[in-house]
């Protein structure tokens, strides 16, 4: 697992844009992009894969999920190069997909489609992983067993153990998020599926409520299922307001908003330490964090409810403030607070425009092989892209060229080789260079070449913007 924040931050910045109005020109094909992001997620899919898969060289995995406890947890994603189902960044994942596609789906062509499967095949699952109202599931897959193993989904023997958060054992920051992305998923469905984006919402007003009522963190109730792996260092505070906000944009239930006022006060409090997930501190921009990603929610908390306090100045503050501090920390030149108008409509969104969209097409473009290695870092796109990923099912021969059970340790001379990999995980986007714009293409260097779901998700929706403002 890695961690880079860029792609989050992406999406906040353009998830404020007005209007673009950047002059336009001529570069990489986000048609091409666009499509690709999206399929990177059918080669983190597990369980029974449908017809219409079309990364081919994948194959049904982990049939037998949740035996252990005897549910049915066949399904979801696999989390990046391993092949744990961790919950908690799986449904920060299926959030920021549904982000995408309520911010620009409209703009994505026949590619909406395809986002709204990769929506579907999170939210089936996380529909059955919390299916009893007493409890949740946190994780499947023992993360030690896994990360010991080199081998591909297909034919993995580890422990597919099941971690499950209680009532005496919770688990806020996992079932919150869980809330999160079937609260945000529902209002993706709303039109096309009402049934189902019915059922997704009531579970979502349900698992918050549980998520709510017994408070604590799957930190310490799942042990070995969380740390190191996803260890929760921000606490849980921000899952339950980012939930309610979901929640609240969802149902536009008063209660759900009430929450999100009475609480945010939390998350300002400078005796909350917030760390990031290397478990140092995070800088605080006058009061509110500047960090997005699977563990901290602040910046996005303010930028989602921004939206609906734009048009209710009473309501403006910390939302609107702290999202335009976020921006301004963003971006390079950092323009001194007081350069700034806060007007309660956010002058800066406006005035900022297409100053912002430049900026982020050229992060987008950066990725996409605009740099100076004339890299991408997106798997299949371009004539030059990463070719030794650390990916599991990318590495080891897929079931059709080795039908054969590959045992735990017996893929490692695929592992070791100089040899790209076997299989062309397309769409999927790296950990990307080290700072000084060098990149090893190496397994060995996971942080660089290791793809996670949370990053492509975010990535969807920005190159859906970037499509249509090129086309
Ligand atoms: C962009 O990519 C799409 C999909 O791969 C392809 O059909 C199209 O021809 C490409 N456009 C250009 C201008 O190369
Ligand atoms: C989770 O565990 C990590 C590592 O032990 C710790 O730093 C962090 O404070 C814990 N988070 C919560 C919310 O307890
Ligand atoms: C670039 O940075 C990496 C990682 O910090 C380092 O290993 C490498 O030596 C640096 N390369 C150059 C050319 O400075």
């Amino acid at each position: 697992m890695c961690t880079n924040s860029l792609l989050l931050r992406l999406l906040i910045a353009a998830g404020l844009l007005a209007t673009g109005t950047a002059a336009k020109v001529t570069s990489h094909n986000y048609t091409d992009a666009l499509a690709k992001s999206i399929l990177f997620f059918e080669g983190q899919r597990s369980g029974k894969l449908p017809n219409s898969q079309r990364m081919t060289w994948r194959k049904d995995s982990a049939l037998h999920d949740g035996s252990d406890i005897h549910r049915d947890l066949v399904g979801g994603y696999y989390d990046a190069g391993d092949n744990v189902k961790f919950n908690f960044p799986m449904a920060f994942t299926t959030t920021l997909l549904s982000w995408s596609v309520l911010e620009f789906g409209n703009l994505m062509g026949s590619e909406r489609q395809h986002a709204l499967e990769a929506i579907r095949w999170a939210t089936d699952y996380l529909l059955k992983a919390t299916n009893d109202p007493g409890s949740g599931v946190g994780v499947v897959g023992d993360p030690n067993g896994d990360h010991n193993c080199w081998q591909r989904p297909e034919d993995m023997d580890t422990p597919r153990t099941t971690y499950v958060v209680t009532k005496e054992k919770p688990g806020s920051e996992v079932s919150a998020e869980i809330a999160a992305a079937l609260a945000a998923s529902s209002i993706v469905f709303k039109h096309s599926d009402r049934t189902y984006s019915n059922s997704l919402l009531s579970r979502a007003i349900h698992v918050f409520q549980f998520a709510d009522q017994y408070q604590g963190s799957y930190n310490s109730s799942i042990g070995e299922g969380a740390c190191p792996f996803y260890c929760d260092f921000s606490g849980y505070m921000d899952e339950l307001i980012w939930g309610a906000s979901w929640l609240y944009k969802a149902t536009k239930a008063p209660n759900y908003w009430k929450y999100v006022k009475e609480n945010i006060h939390y998350l300002e409090s400078s005796s909350t330490v917030v760390r990031n997930v290397n478990g140092s501190p995070v800088p605080f921009v006058g009061g509110g964090s500047t960090e997005f990603g699977w563990d901290c929610k602040h910046a996005g908390i303010n930028i989602l409810v921004s939206q609906w306090v734009m048009t209710d100045p009473s309501n403006s503050k910390p939302f609107i403030p702290k999202a335009d501090q976020l921006i301004c920390s963003i971006l390079p030149e950092s323009p001194a607070p007081k350069s700034v108008t806060y007007s309660p409509g956010g002058l800066l969104f406006k005035a900022g425009s297409s100053h912002l969209v430049d900026f982020t097409r050229k992060q987008v473009d950066y990725i996409l092989g605009s740099n100076p290695l004339g890299m991408s870092y997106m798997v299949g796109y371009g004539t030059k892209f990463p070719q030794r990923i650390h990916h599991r099912a990318s590495v080891v021969p897929s079931m059709h060229k080795h039908p054969q059970h590959i045992q735990c340790h017996e893929a490692e001379p695929y592992f070791k080789t100089k040899a790209p990999n076997q299989n062309l995980l397309i769409g999927a986007v790296v950990g990307g260079p080290a700072e000084n714009d060098t990149f090893e293409d190496s397994r060995y260097d996971p942080g660089q070449s290791e793809p996670v779901t949370y990053n492509n998700a975010p990535f969807v929706g920005v190159l859906a913007f970037f499509k249509a403002l090129h086309s």
